[in-house]
């Protein structure tokens, strides 16, 4: 028996106890004759003790035997901190390298090296308590779903494109040359397959891959809890997911998220958040004042579609202040013109615009906003949604920079009846909000199959994502049973008659056999793991991530295959160009 306790898991109430524990050791130190180890594996640290000359280093790999004894100076800060073991033995299983970087709660390593030795990384306390949160709610989700009499059902990963938007990951077939797999998005058409096919509550935690630009909430491979029903309207997915989501919540965490959930429509959010993905848990709504402010002359406002503000507690800002904000809004991942601003001081309004507007005119924009001394507002305009969305990444900032984001309070909603489809000024032509599979509201159904775009522009569609504190971590809806009305989304988003056939023949196909109505969703489950433990990085809830350039610096992936391999694949790509 290599031990009989682990390193987390002594007490007192073991004094006198003969035990043998294995583990790594974090730090050995000399002290009047005495030597002291901490030993850690993944449940704590014990401190070992002993009066032996030993020769150990850390990161070895020990065994020790000894009694469990009372320390003299107790460690309140340490599970086991009242107790430490006397050594009567010790055998070293394996000797280690000094390792790159130190193991332990805060590591003094950056990012790079601590990626490329992840095994080493994943040995600290924050990944392992990152790594059992996600074990947990894996637990959780599948306890609930198996219980509400959902089937886990596994999916292939050699497919063919499934349109969610960003770019397929191929793989080149061997036996098929000149043709590839993809690999899939999400499963999102074979678990409608699995609907025609009667299993009418399905479930899978799964991975998806997407070839997009990566941030600190996107991986390239990253996981979802996908799931679809039959037989069901809106109303019984979100009950079903709400009640996922607060078992979740419960259980994992010990917090009660309000029953029902609320929802907003995704025009509300647009509206009075500037986001569909709203961080409501601070106010500090956009307003819009196009009516009170056009017409005075301001050539800026007059032409403008839309004017909008926020109102945030900042009256002291100084000019330098303001100069940086308005510098920060004209970045282009924000893209605004400019910034004005209206401050209500002690002395009385003051605003950039103060030329163009009396006192009584920008107090009442100060009223629709309910602003009061020692507030500010910020105040955006141009096209509506643009700038209402540059005013929703101000606000998210501003909440930022006024610590309004504390993420241990948790806010999650639903956001719900999501347009339809999307115009593209660029491409003339209309995407799927959602995705293709995606049912207009049947009260919607004469403006879907209507030519006209404004029309198609109203469509909404039964569609719905779960929003918490500002991240969307899961979107689904009602889909598409129907072979005419699936061949017509085709139609409205320019796929061709014969693409369509070529690309999706077989569920347009599988619908002319009896699909039942169906709906469903998927959340991001990384998402769900960082946001439960408080974090908005994915990365240190994935055992084995890829960096931002879409790289495992571990493995050294991807890479170059040998020549062999490419002729038999029968690509011609030269080695090393
Ligand atoms: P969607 O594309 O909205 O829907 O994806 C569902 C959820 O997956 C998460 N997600 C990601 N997480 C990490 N890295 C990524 N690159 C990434 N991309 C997406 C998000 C998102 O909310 N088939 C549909 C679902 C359905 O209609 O049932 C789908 O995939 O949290």
């Amino acid at each position: 028996m290599y031990r009989t306790n682990t390193c987390g898991e002594l007490r007192i109430s073991n004094a006198g106890q003969k035990v043998t524990l294995a583990g790594w050791v974090q730090k050995a130190r000399k002290l009047g004759g005495m030597t002291f180890i901490d030993l850690r594996d993944r449940y704590g640290i014990t401190q070992l003790v002993t009066e032996q000359e030993i020769e150990v280093g850390r990161e070895w790999v020990i065994q020790v035997t000894g009694e469990v004894v009372e320390r003299q100076s107790k460690n309140p800060k340490m599970d086991t901190g009242d107790v430490e073991i006397k050594i009567e033995t010790v055998k070293v299983l394996n000797k280690a390298q000094t390792p790159p970087f130190t193991i332990e709660e805060v590591s003094d390593g950056g990012d790079d090296i601590r990626a490329k030795y992840r095994y080493l990384d994943l040995r600290r306390a924050p990944l392992q308590r990152a790594l059992a949160l996600r074990h947990r709610l894996a637990q959780e989700i599948r306890s609930y779903l198996d219980a509400q009499g959902f089937m886990e059902i596994e999916t292939p990963y050699l497919i063919k494109s499934t349109p969610e938007g960003a770019r397929d990951f191929v793989v080149p077939s061997r036996m098929n040359p000149g043709e590839f797999y993809a690999l899939p998005q999400s499963p999102q058409t074979f678990k409608q397959l699995l609907m025609v096919a009667g299993y009418d509550r399905y479930f899978q935690i799964v991975r998806c891959f997407r070839d997009e630009d990566l941030r600190a909430d996107r991986q390239p491979e990253f996981t979802q809890i996908d799931c679809e029903m039959s037989f069901v309207e809106q109303e019984d997915v979100l009950n079903t997911f709400e009640g996922m989501m607060r078992q979740m919540f419960k259980n994992a965490l010990g917090v009660d998220i309000p029953d029902p959930l609320p929802r907003m429509s995704w025009y509300d959010a647009m509206d009075n958040y500037g986001s569909d993905k709203p961080d409501v848990r601070f106010g500090m709504k956009i307003h819009e004042i196009s009516d009170l402010v056009k017409g005075s002359g301001f050539s800026v406002f007059d032409s403008a579609e839309y004017v909008g503000a926020i109102c945030a507690p900042v009256a002291e800002y100084t000019r330098k202040q303001i100069d940086e904000l308005t510098e920060w809004v004209k970045r282009p991942q924000v893209g605004a013109k400019g910034l004005v601003y209206i401050k209500l001081t002690a002395e009385g309004i003051k605003s950039s615009v103060d030329k163009f507007y009396s006192p009584e005119q920008l107090q009442k924009v100060c009223d629709r906003l309910g602003a009061k001394t020692g507030d500010m507002l910020l105040v955006l305009c141009g096209a509506k949604r643009k700038t209402q969305t540059q005013l929703g990444v101000l606000r998210i900032e501003m909440g930022n920079r006024l610590g309004l984001r504390d993420p241990k309070v948790f806010a999650p909603l639903w956001i719900v009846d999501f347009p339809l489809l999307e115009w593209d000024d660029e491409t003339q032509r209309f995407y799927a909000m959602h995705h293709p599979f995606t049912a207009p509201k049947p009260e919607h159904e004469k403006w879907f199959y209507s030519d006209k775009k404004e029309d198609l522009e109203r469509v909404c569609a039964n569609a719905y994502d779960f929003v918490l504190n500002g991240t969307e971590l899961g979107g689904g809806s009602i889909r598409i049973h129907n072979a005419d009305m699936q061949q017509r989304m085709f139609e409205v988003l320019g796929i061709s008659k014969e693409d369509a056939e070529y690309k999706f023949g077989f569920i347009i196909n599988a619908f002319k056999f009896g699909a039942p109505p169906h709906g469903g969703l998927a959340f991001g489950f990384d998402r769900v793991c960082a946001l439960f433990g408080g974090q908005e990085t994915i990365r240190d809830y994935i055992a084995f991530p890829k960096n931002n350039q879409g790289r495992d610096v571990m493995i050294d992936s991807p890479s170059q295959i040998d020549q062999l391999q490419l002729d038999e694949l029968q690509l011609d790509i030269r080695k090393n160009k």
